[in-house]
């Protein structure tokens, strides 16, 4: 396993596991069945989990699973979480009776990473919320405060208004390179990670879909998302183009286009892991995501990903900056 070190003493694996895809529309989740996935994800060393208060049953099932674990194991897990508040007033009262129901579905005193989602812009109050989680963060109840969804604009205003984050969640990948345009340079001047999601858009990036047809209505919400970002991007037959050029790349590796989609996104600036999502206890990657950390690309691989990346749409431009597909 590759490691970040997101703030002094926080380090990462960078391979994340993701639960978005317990929290229905990706098949129905059996707990026992859930449980024992997670298992075998922290036995193999895929020790830490991105929740979210708006995930079902996530939350739930990390405390079930923590609860579980012998006390050496619990300190090599690592647990993301986000809070995903309806827009509205934002007192001290409000936000900490969010995190306390966080912590208390998740059995834990304090939250490894608490990323922060807000849903309008024109409403200041995120800011509100920040100033209430920053102290909770300094209270302990929060071990280290991140964002998710936000743009580079509103992340300038935030480090102005003096929080610092250390991290921002945004969907990233070989087909969703927006965060290269503000992004990642403003990361990178200011020491904030990076963590993407959508590497593998929710599973087309692999070599199930390479010669098939466009479905119609694909099977779970992560491929309904990300099928619309294929058709802003350039559509089903220039996607295709992608999978070939990425299938043969990883026949060259000995790997997987999935592998190859996960270690482009690792390989991108200021990017510290890549969140890959995982249906627990319905379908499992488990041996060859552990593929990822030895995959090194090389120019020829680069080259031969943008000669089809450089025909695309500008999803910067069609969508605007990070998170702009949310509103
Ligand atoms: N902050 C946000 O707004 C936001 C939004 C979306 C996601 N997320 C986070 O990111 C996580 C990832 O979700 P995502 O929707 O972006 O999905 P994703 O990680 O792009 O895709 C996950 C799917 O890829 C397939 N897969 C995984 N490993 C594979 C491999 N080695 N080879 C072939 N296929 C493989 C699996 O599909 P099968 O199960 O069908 O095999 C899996 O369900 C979420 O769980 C969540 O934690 C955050």
């Amino acid at each position: 396993m590759e490691w970040a070190e997101l703030a002094p003493g926080f380090r990462i694996p960078r391979i994340i596991n993701g639960m978005w895809q317990v929290a229905g529309g990706h098949g129905a989740i059996d707990l026992k069945a859930a449980l024992s996935a997670m298992a075998e994800h922290h036995n193999a060393g895929l020790v830490c989990w991105d929740a979210a208060d708006i995930y079902g049953p996530a939350e739930e099932l990390l405390g079930g699973f923590r609860r579980g674990l012998a006390p050496e194991e619990l300190a090599r897990s690592v647990v993301f979480t986000k809070f995903v508040p309806p827009p509205g007033p934002m007192t001290r009262s409000i936000v900490e009776h969010h995190i306390d129901e966080s912590l208390r579905r998740m059995g834990t005193d304090s939250i490894d990473l608490l990323q922060f989602h807000w849903w309008d812009y024109n409403d200041p109050a995120y800011l509100d919320a920040l100033d209430h989680l920053d102290a909770l963060r300094a209270e302990g109840k929060i071990r280290h405060l991140g964002l998710t969804n936000f743009d580079t604009e509103r992340l300038r205003l935030i480090v102005d208004h003096g929080i610092r984050p250390v991290s921002n969640q945004v969907q990233c990948s070989v087909l969703d390179q927006r965060p290269l345009s503000l992004m990642a340079p403003f990361c990178e001047k200011n020491g904030i990670a990076l963590l993407a999601y959508g590497t593998l858009l929710g599973g087309f990036l692999s070599e199930k879909y390479l010669g098939a047809d466009e479905p119609a209505r694909p099977e779970t919400h992560s491929l309904q998302k990300y099928l619309r970002m294929i058709e802003e991007w350039g559509g089903w037959g220039l996607f295709q183009e992608l999978l070939a050029a990425l299938g043969k790349i990883a026949e060259r590796h000995s790997a997987g286009t999935a592998n190859v989609a996960a270690r482009f996104a690792l390989d991108m600036p200021a990017v510290a892991g890549v969140i890959i999502g995982a249906r627990l206890g319905i379908s499992g990657h488990i041996p060859e995501t552990l593929r990822v950390p030895g995959l090194a690309l090389d120019g020829a691989d680069l080259g031969a990903i943008r000669s089809v990346t450089e025909r695309s749409g500008d999803l910067f431009a069609l969508l605007g900056d990070c998170g702009g597909e949310y509103r």
